[in-house]
């Protein structure tokens, strides 16, 4: 029997719960406040957005489970326990969803859907010739579980498609590799529509200003779905209104929600969503977490560590 103690303000817990009594009905799911004491017996944590402070308070907890992929909501609190494994989301309904969406982002800013709305809004009959998906070159930014899911999804429709991480990839069918900061900007150069999936770290914090996003060539597209601190947002806005970029599609910003009054709401060419590019399913995520206890449990390493001096 397992001790969960959930954290997510703001939703109902009830899912959550029944869907890890569906996986295993003998875990003890605690939503927060209903955490109990400090002193009670070993449990694990399963957190979005926790308050500061409040996983320090229970030194009881054997691992922490964060919510999402990302955990830049982790590395916010200062009295983070670093003893214990932090494990970041991987499971298959988060890939799935994240497929989905760049393969619709991808296809909108292909099919030159932002240009589109524009000339409807507008009442224009305005037609547009859009090149087969082998001559648009796609560059997926961070190749991790997300990015490799994005590819496969594109593989299919047979773009042109490469990806940038920080360390070598082996090669592979269908896809370019690019590695390492003297790597983007040729990365960069060969791409016309570009996917953000990088953590929010020190080192990917305002990656894309003015001069990176000018290595992209001109009439280039620009889709964010990993963090919004990746753009440098007025950087961005001043390429798409001078014409240099076509579109762009947000999911992330620094600043979530956007607030009501940003002229980003308004922005010609620019299509946004939300965060909602991959939510966490319960149903895979309860079983993702029920899995990788059993490997702590069984004294193994469970899948996904947060790496704290990589900060992802
Ligand atoms: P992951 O498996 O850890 O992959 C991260 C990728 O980014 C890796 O390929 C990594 O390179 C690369 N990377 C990190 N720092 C880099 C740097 N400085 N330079 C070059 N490459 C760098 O993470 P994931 O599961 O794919 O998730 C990615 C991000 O998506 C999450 O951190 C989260 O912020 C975001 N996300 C957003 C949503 C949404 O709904 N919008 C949903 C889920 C996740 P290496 O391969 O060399 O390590
Ligand atoms: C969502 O943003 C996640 O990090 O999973």
């Amino acid at each position: 029997m397992s001790r969960i103690l959930f954290y997510l303000d703001g939703y109902s817990h009830d899912v959550w719960r029944e869907a890890f009594r569906a996986v295993d009905p003998s875990v003890e799911f605690r939503g927060f406040p209903d955490w109990g004491s400090p002193d009670d017996g070993p449990a694990y944590a399963f957190v979005w957005e926790a308050e500061p402070g409040l996983l320090k308070r229970f030194p009881n907890i054997k691992a922490i489970f964060s919510l999402g992929a990302g955990v830049d909501h982790l590395m916010r609190d200062p009295d983070l326990p670093k003893d214990v494994p932090i494990i970041r989301m991987g499971d298959d309904g988060l890939k799935e969803g994240m497929a989905e969406y760049v393969l619709m982002s991808v296809l909108m800013h292909h099919r030159q859907m932002p240009l589109l709305a524009t000339a409807q809004s507008k009442a224009r009959w305005q037609r547009v010739f859009s090149r087969p998906a082998r001559h648009v070159r796609v560059g997926i930014l961070g190749y991790g579980a997300l990015g490799k899911c994005a590819a496969e999804a594109l593989k299919p429709l047979g773009y042109n498609i490469a990806a940038w991480s920080r360390s070598p990839k082996p090669a592979e069918d269908g896809v370019q590799h690019f590695t390492g900061e003297d790597a983007l900007n040729d990365f960069l150069a060969r791409t016309d529509i570009l996917v953000g999936l990088l953590p929010s770290t020190k080192e990917t914090e305002g990656l894309l200003n003015f001069d990176r996003l000018s290595r992209l060539p001109e009439g280039a597209s620009v889709i964010n779905a990993g963090r919004g601190t990746l753009i440098v947002l007025e950087d961005l806005i001043a390429l798409l209104n001078s014409g240099y970029l076509k579109g762009a599609t947000l999911d992330v910003f620094p600043e979530e929600p956007l607030p009501a009054d940003s002229p980003l709401w308004h922005q010609e060419g620019l299509l946004i969503t939300p965060h909602c590019a991959a939510i966490t399913r319960p149903d895979t995520a309860a079983e993702y977490v029920v899995r990788n206890i059993g490997r702590i449990e069984a004294g193994e390493v469970p899948e996904n560590i947060l790496d704290l001096g990589r900060g992802y």
